[in-house]
């Protein structure tokens, strides 16, 4: 699978020009406005943005879940008019069958898609066992911690091998320690299946660590405020957080965030707490 998404350069998703205006209270708001950025094949790219910037917007127009008010998104050169089976979304909640076992709810795209059931166990088996869940294949979903449902969200997506794979805050809720692990697992597994990824996070250091580039979006209406390239070498471990390079992109990028964060904050509908979040993290690298 690695090879031919390497390959094929396929998922390159070009989002254009794309305004999107939502009611509010029976009037109009402008979420995004002039929205442009490519999400480049077989890259890991990462959207980060303020809170309520419209990350999630961005993520269900990809996805096809909406459609924007104006400019279009593009995959491989095909205007986006819906969902696909080309884009496979990992939600913040999980989407996760209760009644299905893990393996169930994993094998139940291509059993659906009509593979046979020996053959989507095998190929569920094996994704299984990339994300850390050998032998908590036939538990429920609520007999699994957090961040294992997390992991199974993942293969699951997986499994019916997108051309893009959208993950819209995966790790959100998960304590400290379970993000690390989940963020080591997830870029093992990019690394070694080299599918095109657009991640959207709110925490810079995660933003760095997983990313070939990060898009940072602006506050309401939303447009891309800066593309960084993060050129850390693959594969990735945690303790590349300790480099100067990782330093400097972090310093920048919590820049911008903060520029944005405080003209939020100044018309009085962002989170002070955001604010706040920014300055001490900003604090904490002088
Ligand atoms: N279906 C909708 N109808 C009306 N307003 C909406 C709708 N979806 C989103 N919005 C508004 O659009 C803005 C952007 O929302 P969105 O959820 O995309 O932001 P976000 O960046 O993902 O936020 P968060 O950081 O909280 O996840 C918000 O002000 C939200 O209230
Ligand atoms: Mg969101």
């Amino acid at each position: 699978m690695r090879e031919d998404r390497r390959k094929g350069s396929v998922g390159h998703v070009r989002v254009s020009e794309v305004g999107k205006v939502f009611a509010r209270a029976g009037r109009p708001e402008i979420i995004l406005k002039d929205c442009t950025f490519d999400v480049l094949p077989g890259r890991l790219n990462v959207l980060i943005g303020p809170s309520g910037s419209g990350k999630s917007t961005l993520v269900n127009l990809i996805a096809g879940y909406a459609t924007p008010s104006v400019g279009e998104v593009e995959i491989d050169g095909t205007r986006v008019t819906g969902p696909g089976a080309d884009r496979m979304v990992v939600f913040q909640e999980t989407t996760l069958f209760p009644w299905m076992t893990l393996i169930d709810n994993i094998a139940f795209g291509p059993i659906q898609a009509g593979v046979p059931k020996l053959s989507a166990h095998e190929q569920a088996r094996a994704l299984l066992s990339k994300v850390g869940l050998t032998g908590f294949e036939h538990r429920f979903t609520d007999q699994v911690s957090g961040g294992m449902q997390r992991r199974a969200e993942v293969a699951r997506a997986l499994i019916n091998r997108p051309k893009v794979l959208l993950l819209d805050e995966p790790f959100r809720g998960l304590d400290h320690m379970s993000r690390g692990l989940m963020q080591e697992y997830f870029l093992r597994l990019f690394e070694d299946e080299g599918i095109t990824t657009l991640f959207v996070t709110s925490e810079v250091d995660e933003a760095i660590l997983l990313a070939d580039r990060v898009i940072v979006l602006s506050y309401k209406p939303t447009a891309v405020k800066s593309i960084l390239d993060v050129f850390l070498p693959r594969p990735r471990t945690f303790q590349m957080q300790t480099l100067p390079q990782f330093a400097e992109l972090k310093g920048a990028t919590l820049q911008l965030l903060y520029e944005e964060a405080l003209k939020g904050f100044v018309k009085g509908t962002a989170a002070s707490a955001e604010l706040d979040r920014l300055m001490a993290a900003q604090r904490s690298m002088r």
